[in-house]
Order: C-alpha cells, then structure tokens, then sequence
C-alpha cells in the first residue's frame, strides 16, 4: 500500500472536527471548532442546538482544513467518517458530509466507531505494541479493551450505570461548577485534601465500573451540609471524590494488565486528561513494568485526528462503507 491520506471528520458531539492523517501516525493538519461556548449558558450540551452548529460549521471547517493542510480532495486516499455512537442528528450531519465528499471524489468511505477513534489518538503519539489493554474513560464510556493486533476490541469490563466523565460532570454542576465540569474538577481536587466521607466507587475484583453510588452519595452530601448551613470546601470535596474514582480505576486497570499478561496500557477519551488518573497511572505502571501511553492533551477530547488515525487500521482491514451508511445513537465495537 503507498501513502495513505485519510480525511477523517468527527462531530458526534459537541465538537465539529475534519483533520488529514497520514498513514495512521503523521497529522497533517486538524481543525476543530467546539461549541462548548453555546452549551455552557444550559449546562450541557443541548441535542438539537448541537446538530444545527454542525450544519453551519461544517463546510467552513472543511474549507479551514484545505487551506491550511495544502491538500487537495483528489489527493486524499479515503473519506473516514464517525458514525456512532454518539447524538444521532450530530452524527448524521458528519455522515452525511463525508458520504457527499466521498460521492464527488469517488474515494471510498470508512466508517470509525468513535470509541476506536479514541484508542488510536494514542498512535498520533507512539506506534500502538500489542498486546495491550486499553482504558477508555469519556463522557459516554468506562470500559477495559484487550486488543491483542490493530483493530481487535474485546471488552473485559465497562460500567454497569454512569460513564466516568458524565459522574465527573454531574458532581461539578452539584456544587456550582459550569460545563464542562470535569476539568474543572481536576483542578480544585489538586488544592485539596481528601477528607470528606464518600465510598469507594464498586472496589471489588471484576473489571466492572459503577459511579452512580459515588455521584448520589456527593449530591447527598452537599444537600445536607446545606440544610445545616455549612458551607462546603470544594477544594477539599473535589480532591476526596478524585481520589476515591482514581484510586478504584487505577487498581481494576493494573488488575486486568496483570490477568491478562499485558504489559502495553493506553488510555483513551476525554477523561485521560485528568491529572490525578495520569499521576496514578504512570505510578502504579512504573512499579509493575508497564509501557503506559496517554494521547496529547488536546486529542483526549473529541477530534477528527483520531478518527483519521483509526481509518488507516480499519481500510487495512477492509472496513468499508458504501452511500448508505447511517448513523447510530449506540454501537459496539467488539469484534473479539
Ligand atoms: O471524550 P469526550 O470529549 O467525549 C465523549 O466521547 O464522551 O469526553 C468528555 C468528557 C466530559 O465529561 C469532561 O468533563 C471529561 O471528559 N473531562 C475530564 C477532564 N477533561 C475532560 N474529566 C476529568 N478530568 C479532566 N481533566
Ligand atoms: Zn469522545
């Protein structure tokens, strides 16, 4: 196979994104434009304001692209596309660009399941080597992946109720915190000492997650500080239900690496960025001899990089869609 050139877009959420990656591993250029702005006066992201963005965004992201990649649509390989999981009217609106491009160019269409576009923002960093476990921790997904070769998804574990980023978020609108709260999260738990009284999210020995415990329990917890007129140390809140989430992530994660023989670990989503989870992480790895890869800051989040990164694994496999490719709300990517 020569060079390969994958235009890659990405809007299943909030954020529309078209990004030129070569060969899986070299980013030519990447646009991404967030509308994070918009949806924090409602305190998340609003479905049907998210897909009209979309709409209005999308071919000027496309034209930014162009000019600043230098490249020209007849000398790109293939068209890669999220088509799930994600909003359905924001993922039809990337769909339906790509199937467009994809017909005007007659270049073939791939279609990326968002989640393997997550785990490849790692191999915009280093070549992936396998096998390895991939911890997936976003706004929509906690899961463990064992893939033993490019593009094999076996789930060994997931959340039974909240995803990660959802509960990160939820705690941080509970005590006043805008939208997106995660990050923000992060930061106060960092100026804070772990003192208030919240479980230990599902600390058990299956590879399963559950944070809807942990969430109710610093709802309860604010309310009731509240109702006494006490006030509540964010700093002090944040850094105890940080470490309580870390703390059960980073243990079930180096349990199944050490199940499974594996010494190769990629974190992958929007919860990658946070620093206590990369502090635990690169500890315990060091330890136990683990290859530990986290993606850039900027590429934890959404973006068509790591969508065009995947698309050079899924076109070697063969992954192709034709024009009627439709979006999904839900999807697996578990093949394995
Ligand atoms: O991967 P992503 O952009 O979207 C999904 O596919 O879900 O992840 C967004 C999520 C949000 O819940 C956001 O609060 C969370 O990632 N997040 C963080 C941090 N940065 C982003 N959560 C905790 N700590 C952070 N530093
Ligand atoms: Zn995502």
């Amino acid at each position: 196979m020569g060079e390969v050139y994958a235009l890659a877009i990405e809007s299943s959420c909030d954020e529309t994104s078209m990004s030129i990656i070569k060969n899986g591993c070299e980013e030519i250029a990447t646009v991404v434009l967030s509308q994070i702005d918009i949806h924090k006066n409602y305190g998340g992201v609003v479905p049907e304001i998210a897909s009209r963005s979309h709409i209005e965004n999308i071919t000027i992201v496309l034209d930014e692209l162009l000019t600043k990649s230098k490249i020209k649509l007849e000398d790109i390989t293939l068209i890669a596309v999220t088509y799930g999981p994600g909003l359905i009217g924001s993922l039809l609106i990337g769909v339906q660009a790509a199937k467009t491009i994809a017909l005007v160019t007659g270049k073939p269409l791939v279609p990326i399941h968002h989640i393997a576009g997550h785990i490849y923002a790692n191999n915009l960093e280093e070549r992936l080597q396998f096998p390895l476990i991939a911890l997936v921790v976003s706004g929509g997904h906690t899961e463990l992946i064992y893939m033993k070769e490019d593009y094999s998804f076996k789930k060994i574990g997931g959340t039974l109720d909240d995803a990660v980023g959802e509960c990160y978020d939820k705690v941080a609108k509970t005590i006043g915190l805008q939208y997106p709260g995660g990050p923000l999260v992060d930061k106060l738990a960092h100026t804070g000492k772990d003192t208030y009284d919240l479980p230990y999210p599902l600390d058990d020995k299956t590879y399963n997650f559950s944070f809807s415990g942990i969430k109710s329990a610093v709802i309860n917890l604010v309310h009731n500080e509240n109702q006494r007129g006490h006030t509540i140390n964010k700093e002090d809140l944040c850094a105890t239900f940080q470490n309580r989430v870390v703390t059960v992530i980073t243990k079930k994660t180096m349990h199944a690496l050490k199940e499974y023989g594996v010494k190769n670990l990629i974190v992958a989503g929007g919860v990658s960025a946070n620093q206590g989870l990369r502090e635990s992480l690169t500890e315990a790895c060091k330890e136990n001899n683990v290859h530990l890869s986290f993606p850039r800051l900027s590429y934890c989040t959404d973006n068509a990089a790591m969508i065009g990164a995947a698309a050079y694994f899924a076109y070697q496999k063969g992954i192709r869609a034709d024009l009627t490719l439709t979006a999904v709300a839900t999807d697996t990517i578990y093949n394995d």
